[in-house]
């Protein structure tokens, strides 16, 4: 997996994703620091974690880096940054029943606009799992020669500290350690 860099300074318009989301009675937002514990256990049920650790960093910054897309109070996906990395996207995830409705870019694009206006020119997108979705949502390229990346081996414990795509999916997938 390599990183990929996205240029904040020509980022797609969200306003038509975002329009379309409310629309279906789904709302973008920034999560707000009261909601740090029910945000970061379900980060942890759904995502494992590693990703749990990195949403938990977002919530100690303020503002918070950490954005989350609800449906009648429920939690239907997160998106962060500026977690293990300053400029650094991620991690990021939809419910699996709650993907392929723009949710993803949805909350992508509301945390990029909130990078460009905190003065970053680029967002770093790191160890990224899902190419062809960052490609399409916000036009980020590959940095050459950036495999394995910015994500240093991980930790060997229980919980699996895993990063670039959840826990589950990477139980049984390869990892860098194994193939
Ligand atoms: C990646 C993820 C966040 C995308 O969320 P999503 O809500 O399904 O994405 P969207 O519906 O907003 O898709 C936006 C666009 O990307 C495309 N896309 C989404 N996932 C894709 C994939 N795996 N491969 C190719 N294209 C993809 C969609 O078709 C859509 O294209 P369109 O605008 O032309 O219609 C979601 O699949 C997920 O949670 N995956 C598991 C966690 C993960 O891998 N996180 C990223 C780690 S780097």
């Amino acid at each position: 997996m390599s990183d990929l860099l996205v240029k904040l300074y020509d980022l797609p318009d969200a306003g038509p994703k975002l329009e379309r989301l409310r629309g279906a009675g789904i709302a973008i937002r920034r999560a707000a620091a009261y909601e740090r514990n029910p945000v970061c256990a379900w980060v942890r049920e759904h995502f494992g974690e590693g990703w749990a650790g990195e949403c938990e960093a977002g919530f100690s910054r303020q503002p918070v880096s950490v954005f989350v897309a609800v449906r009648d109070g429920r939690l239907l996906g997160f998106a962060c940054y500026d977690c293990t990395f300053k400029g650094a996207f991620g991690p990021t995830g939809v419910l699996e029943g709650e993907r392929g409705l723009g949710i993803g870019a949805g909350l992508l694009l509301k945390c990029l606009e909130a990078m460009a206006a905190e003065g970053y020119a680029y967002a770093v997108v790191g160890g990224a799992g899902e190419l062809a979705f960052y490609q399409r949502a916000c036009g980020a390229v590959e940095i050459p020669g950036s495999t394995p990346g910015i994500y240093p081996p991980k930790l060997k414990c229980a919980g699996g500290l895993s990063r670039g795509r959840p826990v589950r999916a990477r139980e049984s997938a390869p990892t860098p350690e194994t193939s």
